[in-house]
């Protein structure tokens, strides 16, 4: 086990009817004057919305309201918030929706708490940051786990990059979880956010560390039970154990804990923000479109890795390292294609790309080639093509 810090401060309000105490949870952390970001209606529609700012005024808050947040969030959205918070007075943001809205909800508050920095200044790695404002979060999908992660993950339109930000002050204060909140997704999105539940400890668990008993079984026990229960919610949207259960591993899955004392690798995510950066896909959509084309590229670097995830999440049996290896590969690309999802570029219909496109892919991801991705097989340039040419089907 390498060594590690762990901080995960964010205040966890789980259960049915959770988002009634989101105004006292305002206020126990010091707002008094709120922010509030939302998405693209889903809140409006099933009245979510206006029973947070309602909880909100009869409480003595004052809330204005920022609407309108788009999957894969766009910096110009949240530029325009940083400006709204400022002539608000606002000392709280509340995000009420996914990881879009969390997102832009953490970038308003990085903005607003240092107006004379433009917030891309910080995704760009060009200042640090330093302070920011609390954000609180309702959570009303089970997927990217920013209501407890530290990152946060914008899109520049202008330069078409989509880049994440690491950093403590993106720990929400709180996050009021109700599993009943998320009833109305569509099936797609309750798949999408399957994907990337299981891809933020898939993309820990394939590591080079060695020997990390506890960690290596809690990442085990997230995968099976997000399986299990990926499949009854997107039979029973209204299961509530199941989306209980995606909620709650939607949260542990990112805030660290599956991959304590671990290098991390991450490359399916990075690859697939350039997909999303490019052709504005769904989040989770562009991780099934690419993993299978990663682990085949990059089982043989530790096939045996690769066994132990076979025999420990999908119970195969065979004594041979590198047939089982295969196995959980193919099983794993099975499970994403039976909750729909796409498991290469075509089928994210986008069509089979040309190879200029899949290079400048590979080129931005790397940053022109100077920096190595990931850690279990590193890519350079031409290993990030290789990845994307084995998905280009
Ligand atoms: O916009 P509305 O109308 O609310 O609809 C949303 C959106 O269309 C809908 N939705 C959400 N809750 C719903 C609902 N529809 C019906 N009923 C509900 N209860 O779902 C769609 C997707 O929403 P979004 O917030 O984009 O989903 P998700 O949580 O998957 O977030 C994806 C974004 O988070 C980033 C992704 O890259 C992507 O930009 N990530 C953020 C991370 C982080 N900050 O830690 C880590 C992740 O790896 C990821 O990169
Ligand atoms: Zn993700």
């Amino acid at each position: 086990m390498q060594s590690f810090t762990y901080y995960s401060p964010t205040k966890v309000i789980f259960g049915k009817g959770a988002e009634k105490q989101t105004a006292q949870e305002v206020l126990a952390f010091g707002g008094s004057r709120v922010l509030l970001v939302y998405g693209g209606g889903s809140v409006v529609k099933s009245g979510l919305l206006s029973r947070i700012e309602e909880g909100l005024t009869e409480a003595g808050i004052p809330v204005k309201t920022l609407g309108g947040v788009q999957p894969n969030p766009r910096l110009s959205l949240a530029r325009q918030g940083v400006r709204d918070a400022l002539d608000f007075g606002a000392d709280f943001i509340l995000a009420v929706g996914g990881g879009s809205v969390i997102d832009t909800a953490k970038a308003v508050a990085h903005g607003a708490a240092n107006p004379d920095t433009d917030i891309w200044a910080y995704w760009e790695g060009e200042k640090t940051l330093e302070k920011s404002l609390p954000v609180g979060v309702v959570l009303t999908i089970s997927a990217a786990g920013s209501e407890t992660s530290d990152s946060a993950v914008l899109t520049n339109e202008e330069t078409g990059v989509k880049r994440g930000l690491s950093t403590p002050f993106n720990r929400p204060r709180f996050a009021v979880m109700n599993p009943e909140l998320t009833y109305t997704l569509p099936p797609y999105q309750i798949a999408c956010g399957v994907v990337d539940i299981m891809m933020h400890t898939l993309d820990r668990y394939f590591t080079p560390t060695q020997g990390n008993e506890t960690t290596d079984a809690l990442a085990e026990a997230l995968l099976v039970t997000v399986i299990r229960n990926g499949r009854k919610a997107m039979a029973d949207s209204h299961d509530y154990g199941a989306m209980s259960e995606l909620m709650w591993c939607g949260s542990l899955s990112h805030n660290d804990l599956t991959g304590l004392g671990a290098v991390k690798d991450f490359v399916p995510h990075k690859l697939g923000h350039e997909l999303s950066a490019k052709f504005d896909v769904a989040h989770g959509a562009s991780l099934s479109a690419v993993w299978g084309a990663w682990a085949q590229y990059s089982w043989k670097t530790h096939p045996e890795r690769f066994a132990r995830y076979a025999r420990q999440v999908w119970g195969v049996q065979t004594d041979d390292e590198e047939q089982a290896a295969l196995e959980g590969i193919a099983a794993t690309v099975d499970y994403f294609r039976s909750l729909g999802m796409p498991t290469c570029l075509s089928e994210l219909g986008i069509g089979v790309q040309p190879e200029t496109v899949l290079e400048a892919m590979a080129r931005q991801a790397t940053r022109g080639d100077t920096m190595m991705l990931g850690s279990f097989r590193p890519l350079d340039q031409a290993g990030a093509l290789a990845v994307y040419r084995l998905a280009n089907r």
